[in-house]
């Protein structure tokens, strides 16, 4: 009895504190944000906000550790080969030596990536955008934005992770890619169905590694 009022309590705060954010449309309470309930949704960026959105690929699920286990996880692009079916290697600036001690904003990054145009391994530049491991919010959120080379002329992207203690030792995970409306579309668009097999599989393998660890 006591304890699912405390439970009760815990979610109505919960909720309470995200209503304002929600009924503002504010992006920046990252904390409050889930994965869309229909898939034609797309959820805002740090760098590239709400407008112009084409689609979001999304994963969410609460990992039973610690949120800085999680947190380092996720920015320790080096150990990615030993855990990441996704995203199964990561290419550095020589001069980041340990990973993610080393890491910085503005790090330019190359993810080696499969299952997006299978059977084929794809590649992208990407570009580390938010450090951001304790904010008064209560949330943690780390992203990196696709790197065109043509100033975003081609295809915005970016990829925010956000992560959440739900109390408990667990750690909620939010992580998905919102991609914009530029000269790309055309060619990404046939993608989002691959892409988001991609992030649930990432999530899977996520959870599988740091639950292990
Ligand atoms: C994660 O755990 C919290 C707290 O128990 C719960 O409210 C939430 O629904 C869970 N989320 C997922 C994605 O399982
Ligand atoms: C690596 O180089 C970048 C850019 O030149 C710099 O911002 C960063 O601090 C350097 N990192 C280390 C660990 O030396
Ligand atoms: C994709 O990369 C993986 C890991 O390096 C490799 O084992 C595989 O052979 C590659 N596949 C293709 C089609 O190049």
């Amino acid at each position: 009895m006591a304890m699912s009022l405390f439970k009760l309590l815990a979610a109505l705060r919960a909720m309470l504190y995200c209503l304002p954010a929600l009924a503002l449309g504010d992006p920046t309470n990252w904390g409050c944000l889930h994965c869309p309930s229909n898939s034609a949704d797309g959820l805002p960026t740090p760098t590239y906000g709400s407008d112009q959105i084409v689609f979001t690929v999304c994963a969410e699920l609460n990992i039973s550790a610690p949120l800085i286990d999680v947190y380092n996880a996720i920015l320790d692009f080096q150990a990615y080969p030993s855990w990441n079916t996704f995203a199964f290697a990561v290419d550095l600036p020589s001069n980041v030596t340990t990973t993610p001690t080393d890491n910085y904003v503005g790090m330019p990054m190359t993810f080696h990536t499969a299952g997006v145009l299978p059977p084929f391994n794809t590649t992208s530049n990407e570009v580390l955008t938010v450090l951001d491991y304790a904010n008064a919010a209560g949330y943690s959120l780390s992203a990196w934005r696709y790197d065109d080379g043509l100033g975003g002329a081609g295809m915005r992207a970016e990829h925010p992770n956000v992560l959440v203690d739900v109390g408990g030792g667990v750690t909620r995970y939010l992580s998905f890619e919102t991609y914009y409306l530029g000269t790309e579309t055309a060619v990404v668009l046939p993608l989002k169905g691959n892409l988001q097999t991609a992030f649930e599989k990432q999530r899977a393998n996520l959870k599988a590694y740091v639950e292990g660890i």
